[in-house]
């Protein structure tokens, strides 16, 4: 298996889990590439969101990213004002060869995902992309063994799920 883990770069809570995720995968034998997204020009947030109302995107530093190579995609953003934020928003429309891909989500907040998880999904579904699976951590404080127990069990899931005869169509 090859799997891409994809996640906002200058989100402590996300890599966190992206290097959970990567770990657990590992352990399995999942070849992971690990990709933290990052914006061509580094700005506070809210001039991000500025620019994304103006331009409906955000420039991203490494350009496009094509799924082609990969057998999962996961993707990972915190939440901002209940949605995904405009950096992993552009990263998601902007991705090369998503039809019929396997995705996973995971996003970090600190208690309301809103509806962070549906726009993603409905962004991939335009794509005609699959989202096998997704991850809501909730959490005031940096994120502590405890919760990222559940990232753990997440990809354990994940490699249920990317192995059954279902994925595969
Ligand atoms: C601009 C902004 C908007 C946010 N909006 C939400 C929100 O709507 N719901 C929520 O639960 N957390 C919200 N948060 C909290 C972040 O999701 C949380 O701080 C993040 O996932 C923790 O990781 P990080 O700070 O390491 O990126 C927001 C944070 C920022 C900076």
């Amino acid at each position: 298996m090859r799997v891409l883990i994809a996640f906002q770069a200058e989100s402590r809570s996300n890599a966190k889990v992206a290097g959970t995720l990567r770990q657990e995968f590992e352990k399995m034998g999942w070849q992971t590439e690990v990709h933290p997204v990052l914006a061509k020009k580094s700005k506070k947030w809210f001039h991000h969101m500025k620019e994304f109302r103006k331009k409906k995107k955000i420039e991203l530093k490494e350009g496009q990213m094509d799924a082609k190579k990969f057998d999962l995609v996961v993707v990972g953003t915190p939440v901002w004002t209940y949605k995904p934020t405009p950096l992993m928003t552009t990263f998601l429309r902007e991705m090369q060869n998503t039809k019929g891909k396997n995705f996973a989500l995971f996003v970090t907040c600190v208690g309301f995902p809103g509806t962070t998880i549906k726009t993603m999904s409905s962004i991939l579904t335009t794509k005609a992309a699959k989202v096998a699976d997704s991850l809501v951590l909730r959490s005031i404080f940096e994120l502590d063994e405890k919760k990222l127990a559940f990232a753990k069990e997440f990809a354990k899931n994940l490699a249920v799920e990317a192995l059954s005869p279902a994925a595969e169509d």
